[in-house]
């Protein structure tokens, strides 16, 4: 007779459809240094915003403590989002203590990119995985089109350069992709990166918060990049890397690397989706288009013991139902719903 020996915690919850929690994204800041149109407009977003307080976010225990909770319910990845992480003051302590969590396989960043080439190494150091830097044009106008005027390539590049010669490698690029925006220099930024140590991740404009002005016409179906990349280098399918990677991934047949297409507008991926979100103040979500969250900070100042804290999450993730991006993709789909902003919950 054959046992069947399960990696799951025994404790580990299954949500309403079936899929279990193994991803926690960990917003630890609020702010950001770029003002990207889709994320942060400037208008919405200027001097007169309000963004957290310092005793309002988080402290490096509390966020140690709750993501030990999540460990011990099933989750394997932690991801630090911002905003911007690299904007909170000693990153790389907090990378040490999580990557020190027994049950913790992987810690891994996004980020701007801006300030990773000061930080790369002493992150790396304190055990961080794995980074990925948004980089949506290669072209520092375009560029600055979509970082709201802050930044230049030249700045990304750097860090991508120092997270590679620490050997936190592959490093991986996020590119949004915006028809009459950014399209016309993908191929540029797919040729710079061929045949480097760097994956591209091209993806497709979401309706994320309320602000961005989010508008079908703007997205760019991946159908139509894979065809205009493919057209250049031909591409060949490789197996996910992971059950429920949001990126499909294609390697190019001549042997020079890899890339992907993150397609939530037009192939969701709800279906496989084991992520978790906490952002800055401590609240959980359990989707990124989320209208509502559970606030774990009260409870947790209030002194609840790490028994109560796991109940209120187990019963979040036992309720979970959500499947915004199919729900959307479904014909007649109207969201007038009030989501919460990307910015504030980190992608
Ligand atoms: P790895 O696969 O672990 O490397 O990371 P990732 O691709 O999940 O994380 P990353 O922060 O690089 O996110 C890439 C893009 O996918 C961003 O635009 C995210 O907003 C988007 N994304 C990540 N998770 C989800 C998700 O659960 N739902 C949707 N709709 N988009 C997601
Ligand atoms: N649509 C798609 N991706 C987005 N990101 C931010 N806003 C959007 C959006 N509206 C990306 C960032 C970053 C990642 C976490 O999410 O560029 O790479
Ligand atoms: Fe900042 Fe990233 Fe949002 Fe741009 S997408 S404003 S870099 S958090
Ligand atoms: Fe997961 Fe929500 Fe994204 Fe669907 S829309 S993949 S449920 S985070």
């Amino acid at each position: 007779m054959t046992t069947v020996v399960s990696l799951q915690s025994p404790r580990a919850p299954v949500d309403r459809r079936g899929r279990p929690m193994h991803d926690l994204r960990i917003s630890v800041m609020d702010r950001c240094n770029f003002r990207c149109p889709y994320c942060m407009p400037k208008e919405a977003f200027g001097e007169g915003y309000r963004f957290l307080g310092t005793a309002e976010r988080l402290s490096f225990a509390e966020i140690t403590r709750l993501a030990g909770i999540f460990v011990s319910l099933g989750v394997q990845k932690l991801r630090l989002t911002g905003g911007e992480p690299l904007l909170r003051a000693g990153l790389q302590e907090l990378v040490g203590d999580l990557a020190a969590l027994p049950g913790v396989q992987d810690v891994a960043l996004t980020t701007n990119g801006v300030l990773l080439a000061r930080h790369a190494e002493e992150l790396r150091a304190q055990g961080l995985g794995r980074v990925t830097v948004s980089l949506d044009s290669l072209d520092p106008r375009v560029f600055r089109e979509m970082s709201g005027g802050f930044g230049d390539p030249a700045d990304v590049l750097q860090g991508i350069d120092a997270a590679l010669a620490t050997g936190l490698a592959p490093v991986k690029v996020n590119c949004v992709v915006q028809r009459g925006v950014n399209d016309h220099t993908v191929l540029s930024l797919v040729e710079h990166f061929r045949g480097t140590r760097v994956v591209v991740r091209l993806i497709e404009y979401m309706d994320v918060g309320n602000r961005n002005h989010w508008d079908r016409s703007r997205v760019v179906p991946s159908s139509e990049l894979h065809s205009l990349i493919d057209a250049s280098w031909k591409l060949a399918p490789l197996a996910a890397g992971y059950r429920g990677e949001v990126a499909e991934r294609y390697r190019f047949a001549d042997g020079s690397g890899e890339i992907g297409f993150i397609s939530s507008v037009t192939q969701p991926f709800c279906g496989a989706c084991t992520r978790a979100r906490l952002s800055s103040e401590g609240v959980l979500y359990t989707c990124l288009f989320a209208t509502q969250g559970l606030d774990l900070r009260t409870p947790l100042r209030a002194g609840a013991d790490d028994a109560a804290l796991e109940s209120l999450v187990r019963d979040a993730w036992l309720g979970r139902n959500d499947r915004y991006s199919e729900a959307r993709a479904e014909p007649h789909a109207e969201d007038t719903r009030r989501k919460i902003e990307m910015y504030y919950i980190g992608g």
